[in-house]
């Protein structure tokens, strides 16, 4: 079993920590205050998760979950996560979450954005296409007829591999779109970025499951 780290640990971060307890993984949880704030979620996932600082969670986690708003990202501590695997949450969605500077004067594509700051790790792009909601519904187990599929994107093909295998014991497939700079194609805006959302497009509604040729489909539309 994995040892998962959390620098972020609020909507989708902690969707993530439940669905890795649930697969028997630890989790180590983190956010922008401190340990004692996580409480109450480290109580409901029992005695596989506990609390941290941001820089213990990057230092114990053997992969790195970065869940945090993107503005954040350099808060992210580069140091303990070199040389390891970092899962890349984010979005840019600068209507809702606030412009990047870098990215507007064109400095940094958003999807390059973590991994130009922790050059020193291997970043893939993750479950930044699924509602937090949605993904805590439409895990499947392997070989599931409607099993879902996320799609990936990341230039260490060993990296990608690690994060798969995570994904799947979490019950999900992954479509591999190619290097880190491709995630640009389910990025925000893109038909990949909703595969998972109801066709009227409600976030309320429970999700719908969408396979790996479903994603190939939108990716190429
Ligand atoms: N929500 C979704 O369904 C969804 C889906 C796909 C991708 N994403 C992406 O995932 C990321 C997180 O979204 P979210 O909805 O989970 O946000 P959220 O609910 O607001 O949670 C953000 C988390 O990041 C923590 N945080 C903020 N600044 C930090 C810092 N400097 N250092 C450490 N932790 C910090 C927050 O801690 P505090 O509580 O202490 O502030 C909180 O735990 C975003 O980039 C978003 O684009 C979200």
């Amino acid at each position: 079993m994995t040892t998962i780290g959390f620098i972020g640990s609020g909507n989708i971060g902690s969707t993530l920590a439940r669905l890795a307890v649930g697969a028997g993984h630890d989790v180590v949880l983190s956010n922008s205050r401190s340990p004692e704030t996580l409480h109450n979620l480290i109580a409901e996932l029992g005695p596989r998760a506990r609390a941290a600082t941001t820089a213990e969670a990057a230092t114990v986690g053997d992969i790195v979950v970065v869940a945090v708003p993107i503005r954040a990202y350099r808060q992210v501590p580069a140091a303990p996560l070199r040389g390891k695997v970092v899962i890349d949450t984010l979005n840019y969605d600068p209507a809702r979450q606030g412009r990047v500077p870098e990215i507007e004067a064109g400095d940094t594509p958003a999807p390059l954005l973590l991994q130009s700051h922790l050059a020193g790790s291997s970043v893939v792009k993750a479950f930044s296409t699924v509602f937090f909601k949605h993904l805590a519904n439409l895990g499947r187990p392997a070989g599931a007829a409607d099993r879902s599929a996320v799609p990936i994107a990341g230039d260490d093909p060993i990296a990608k591999k690690a994060v798969a295998a995570l994904i799947d014991s979490l019950g999900y497939d992954t479509y591999d779109v190619g290097p880190l700079a491709e995630s640009r194609r389910f990025a925000p805006g893109t038909p990949a970025q909703h595969a998972h959302l109801d066709p009227a497009g409600m976030f309320a509604a429970p999700g719908r499951p969408a396979s790996a040729d479903d994603l190939a489909k939108l990716l190429s539309a």
